[in-house]
């Protein structure tokens, strides 16, 4: 069975998401909702959605919309048929009702339901439907999440089930793993059971929402959310339907139950309209006087608000065996937390899956976890955890481990899927290198770079990773959400506060020295970016020789925004392209002003199809939906470029101040239409003087290096203003840009 065309019913928030992403797959897809719903309003829903759900919103009319009453007929012709309407089983039932009349014998049928099992779904289908009939459980929003979990029962084909998993995967290029039909699936048993008892200790504790969140978030390799900030995000009434499910799916013995009980503080909030960020605020909110913004946090005893406190644990870094070993109340809470998820989820196996590897890719790709419960006591390690453990009877999966003291339990990583990712491959590693901000796996005939700081932020470390690393062909790639943010500002910062520029200075020669290294070694280096690309992460990938970028990308030189230019290539890189277009060749100021006008705004791609007009992709790089694709399509380059002779270098002709006067006119017009202020004027000379090529003539030719110069210098220039630090602290603080 092959599966050519779609209809989801239901244009909410996941039919939307989901016929969307069937789009980015280049698969015909039919959206029908109900006849008073305008089916307009889908697409439109669909056009603005932020982040984007379209790789290329010109394809915005291949999603054909309509009504289940006027054009229900549109079922006959689909391969396969998605329910994604509100969550009501007597809804759903008539659905299916109507869908099995029409459907096309054999085309597969499946729910996005988040809490009904199948059982009930398919009570009133025959054998024969109940056959083709399965859950298919995206995760919101679809483009971006990982995670589908295919649900089957003993009823299904499984040989189709397989194919539906297959198409998933390719196709639409997502993490499936296939599920029993048990309350919650894998994600969100674990997840919420998470999130729950994170929550529930963090008031038997005492502690604030602040702390909980700032330990059950980044040291724990959790998304910075942590629990509080989730449950706003999530919605607070939403989260107490969702444990209304699970209490009457769960069997009473169920440890779900201790911590699904219903907290009257959580309950007033609710009921006062304090729903989290959808509604007046929750745990957070924000409050406005005059025209100041300041963010509160509730205080969970009182039920009152006071400004939110950063909480400094001293270390910025992902450390499960340092923090449950802290000798402090947030020790208490961490280990206190994860001894429990790690009991729970180890007591649901082989019961909800009998790979408990697929709890841990579940965690990870549906609810952006670094790590599951299983590689977390993994790290940990097996006697340190059994030597702090309470009691852990009636699990089978712990009795068994304590008894057989078995450090290496855990075996192979990504059991759900036959892509040679990186996470299987790490392993098998010849051996391992590197320092803190970067790690090196090295392999017969290849080395592998994967940056491992806080949003994969640069420093002089990772740059001395990728230098060493070159004396073999290089692939850089990782495991975590950011190829990199950029250049870590913290770091250079520090610097900076101390009047300590020659240490920037240093360090941005070292940048741009790694870079040309990068470009000109002898071995071919291929960069295989996803999320963010910025700044410093993108002066990395474009003088890569080779690129390999998931369709989930956000690219761009953004430096302009806290006050500085891009000194790392990225104006020598973006200005070699531009020049090279038609319009380059036959006139000279045409790629300095496109350049200008890119890197000035600090624009940025969410997108390849977005990324290629800008020239920050080419279109011989290669773009790929399945993120656990990137290393098999990165290690094939390097197969078919066996005999790689690194590029010559380039040479630049510019016209100087030629182009610059044109320039100058642009930023006096932006200046006296207040679009950018007095600092924003210094930035964009700085930036204008080196796209201009400095003090050159279109007759002179200008290298490489010198436009590093360039860079470098003006670079320098601007971090020592006083206006470009305030910009970046304001940054730092707050991740929003201050205009001055
Ligand atoms: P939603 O409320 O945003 O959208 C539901 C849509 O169904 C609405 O557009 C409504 O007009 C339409 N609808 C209602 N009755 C209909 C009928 N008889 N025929 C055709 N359309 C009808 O809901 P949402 O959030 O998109 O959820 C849909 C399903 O996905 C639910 O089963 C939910 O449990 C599940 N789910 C939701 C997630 C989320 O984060 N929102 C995540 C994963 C699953």
């Amino acid at each position: 069975m092959k599966i050519k065309n779609v209809v989801v019913i239901g244009s909410g928030t996941m039919g939307s998401g989901i016929a969307a992403h069937l789009c980015n797959a280049n698969i015909p897809v039919t959206l029908l909702d109900l006849k008073t719903e305008i089916s307009e309003k889908a697409r439109e829903k669909i056009y603005k959605s932020r982040p984007p759900l379209l790789i290329d919103k010109s394809k915005i009319n291949n999603i054909k919309v309509g009504n289940i009453d006027d054009n229900f007929d549109v079922v006959k012709d689909a391969d396969w048929v998605v329910e994604a309407v509100v969550e009501r089983i007597d809804i759903k039932h008539q659905i299916y009702e109507k869908i099995f009349k029409s459907r096309k014998s054999g085309a597969i049928v499946s729910s996005n339901t988040s809490s009904i099992p199948i059982k009930v779904l398919s009570e009133h289908l025959n054998e024969i439907e109940k056959k083709d009939f399965c859950i298919t459980h995206f995760f919101n929003p679809v483009r971006y999440m990982g995670l589908l979990e295919i649900v089957k029962n003993e009823n299904n084909d499984l040989n189709k089930i397989n194919q539906l998993k297959e198409f998933c995967e390719i196709e639409l290029g997502k993490g499936a793993i296939i599920c029993n039909d048990t309350p919650g699936f894998l994600g969100n048993r674990v997840g919420v059971y998470a999130m729950q008892i994170a929550m529930t200790e963090a008031f038997k504790m005492k502690l604030s929402v602040e702390e909980a969140d700032a330990i059950f978030g980044r040291p724990m390799g959790i998304p910075k959310t942590g629990v509080f900030g989730l449950y706003d995000l999530i919605g607070i009434d939403l989260m107490a339907d969702v444990l209304k499910s699970f209490i009457k799916e769960l069997p009473e013995t169920d440890k779900f139950h201790e911590v699904a009980k219903e907290i009257p503080l959580v309950k007033k909030l609710i009921e006062t309209g304090y729903t989290g960020r959808k509604g007046k605020g929750g745990f957070y909110r924000m409050n406005k006087s005059g025209a100041t913004k300041i963010m509160e946090a509730i205080n969970l005893e009182t039920g009152n608000y006071s400004p939110s406190k950063k909480i400094d644990l001293k270390s910025d870094k992902v450390d499960l065996k340092g923090l449950i070993h802290r000798k402090d109340k947030y020790g208490e809470y961490a280990w206190s937390v994860l001894s429990k998820i790690i009991k729970y989820a180890s007591s649901l196996v082989p019961g909800i899956t009998k790979e408990f590897n697929d709890i841990d890719e579940a965690m990870r790709l549906g609810f952006n976890w670094a790590k599951g419960p299983f590689e977390m006591l993994e790290e940990i390690g097996v006697k340190n955890f059994f030597d702090k453990i309470d009691n852990f009877e009636g699990n089978d999966f712990l009795q068994k481990l304590s008894k057989s003291e078995n450090e290496d339990f855990y075996g192979e990583r990504q059991k759900y899927t036959n892509i040679e990712t990186l996470g299987k491959v790490k392993k098998s590693a010849l051996s391992l290198d590197g320092n803190d901000s970067a790690k090196i796996y090295r392999f017969n005939g290849y080395n592998i770079v994967e940056f491992t700081t806080k949003a994969n932020a640069l420093d002089y470390d990772s740059m001395d990773a990728l230098k060493k690393a070159t004396d073999k062909p290089l692939i850089i790639i990782n495991e975590s959400m950011q190829f990199s943010a950029g250049v870590n500002l913290t770091y250079t910062m520090q610097f900076a506060d101390k009047n300590d520029f020659k240490s920037i200075e240093k360090f941005i020669k070292y940048f741009q020295e790694t870079c040309k290294h990068l470009k000109y070694s002898k071995f071919p280096v291929i960069s295989a970016p996803s999320g963010l690309t910025l700044g410093g992460g993108f002066e990395v990938m474009v003088q890569s020789n080779f690129v390999a970028s998931h369709t989930n990308i956000v690219v761009g030189l953004v430096e302009t925004i806290v006050g500085l230019i891009p000194a790392g290539g990225g104006c020598k890189e973006m200005l070699a392209r531009w020049l090279n277009t038609e319009e380059g060749k036959a006139d000279p100021n045409y790629a300095p002003l496109k350049v200008f006008d890119i890197i000035g705004y600090g624009k940025t791609a969410t997108s390849p199809v977005e990324a290629e007009p800008m020239k920050y992709l080419r279109p011989e790089d290669k773009k790929i939906m399945n993120r656990n694709s990137l290393l098999e399509v990165s290690k094939k380059i390097l197969m078919d470029n066996k005999n790689f002779n690194s590029p010559d270098e380039i040479q630049f002709k510019l016209p100087g101040k030629g182009v610059r006067e044109e320039m100058n006119k642009i930023i006096e017009k932006l200046y006296n239409e207040k679009v950018i202020l007095d600092h924003g004027v210094v930035v964009a000379k700085e930036l204008a003087h080196v796209l201009s090529g400095g003090d050159t003539t279109i007759d002179k030719t200008i290298s490489e290096d010198d436009l590093f110069n360039l860079e470098l210098d003006s670079f320098m220039r601007l971090i020592e203003t006083q206006k470009t630090q305030d910009r970046i602290k304001h940054t730092l603080a707050t991740g929003k840009p201050l205009i001055n």
